[in-house]
């Protein structure tokens, strides 16, 4: 079974959070409509809902990690779980421990939730195979392959300010062949009904038949940030590339990397977007990754709200077990 597959109940419920490919253009709505209504938390006095009491949210994150963690965390707090951080820098993974028996002996823990993050794509699957039914499994990037939250907090985002999706024109700049935050967002925007994807990079960092995801593809940003209303930059991810694919930095910011004059060719109201981390000056020039059009930020506080959302909606679906998933 896929990971498309494997994270659905037989009604076609959320169990688990893998991928965002399979799934529906509700399943999607539902997230960020539950995501928008979770937002006013973050203004409350006291910053909590009871929705997860007595549940315990396990952050296993076996590559390094800022936002994405901290944000799970936070996302589990605010909904009023317990969190456990595994650092598995310093956990027994490190003398040798397999993937299986680390999961079964937090299984053994009592815990209700695993988020996973792990250099390996599939990881994310390959625990939401082996875990109890009674446990949820959200996807907090894999390898190469995908990075589910991100594109659903990207795509939040991107509905704030731009909601008409049928004449959204949206280019995504760079690294895109080590990206899983690319693959994943491309698939959220399809299957919202995005007008038109681009992405824009150098040859060597393309994968090959991009244009199967439906996407346009250019190499030269003067002509495919062209009229667009959303600019996605990525991070050159060095830790994934094998050999050099690449002349130098400084010649990748000469050639990609997004200026304000680059950034004029865009509509006059586009936003500029980056999962983050950044790095000025090789794929962003501080100028705009601080200016008025950078929403960059706003992602990290929405990652916040959309994480509780997919969090109560998965563990939703497990406290009401059916009698095939019990
Ligand atoms: C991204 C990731 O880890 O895939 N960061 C993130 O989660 N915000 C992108 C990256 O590392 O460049």
């Amino acid at each position: 079974m896929s990971a498309a597959h494997i994270q659905l109940d037989r009604q076609g419920r959320l169990l688990h959070f893998l991928t965002v490919e399979g799934l529906t253009p509700r399943h999607l709505t539902e997230i960020l409509d539950t995501a928008e209504s979770l937002r006013g938390v973050a203004e409350r006095r006291v910053k909590k809902l009871p929705t997860l009491h007595g549940k315990t949210v396990v952050n296993l994150f076996f590559e390094a990690s800022t936002r994405t963690r901290t944000t799970f965390e936070l996302a589990a707090k605010r909904l009023s779980a317990d969190v456990l951080n595994l650092n598995i820098a310093t956990s027994s993974a490190v003398k040798g421990e397999s993937l299986l028996d680390t999961l079964r002996n937090i299984e053994a823990m009592q815990c209700d939730m695993f988020v996973v993050r792990h250099e390996q794509s599939g990881a994310a699957e390959f625990i939401a195979h082996h875990v109890k039914p009674h446990i949820a499994v959200l996807n907090a990037g894999d390898g190469r392959h995908a990075h589910p939250t991100q594109a659903m907090l990207d795509v939040f985002t991107i509905r704030r300010h731009k909601p008409d999706f049928p004449n959204l024109s949206v280019a995504i700049v760079g690294d895109i062949l080590h990206s899983r935050v690319a693959r994943s967002l491309i698939h959220a925007l399809n299957i919202l009904g995005a007008g038109e994807i681009r992405v824009i990079a150098p040859r060597t960092l393309l994968p090959a038949h991009i244009e199967t995801l439906g996407v346009h593809a250019f190499h030269d940003p003067r002509q495919g940030l062209r009229d667009v209303d959303v600019v996605v930059m990525l991070r050159l991810q060095r830790e994934r590339m094998e050999g050099a694919l690449l002349p130098s930095e400084a010649e990748f910011f000469q050639r990609y990397g997004l200026t304000e004059e680059r950034l004029a060719l865009a509509k006059p109201d586009a936003i500029v977007m980056h999962p983050a981390p950044i790095n000025r000056g090789v794929e962003i020039d501080s100028r705009v990754a601080d200016g008025p059009q950078s929403v960059i930020l706003e992602q990290v506080t929405n990652g916040i709200a959309v994480r509780m959302a997919i969090m109560s909606i998965t563990l939703g679906h497990h406290a009401r077990p059916t009698a095939e998933n019990v």
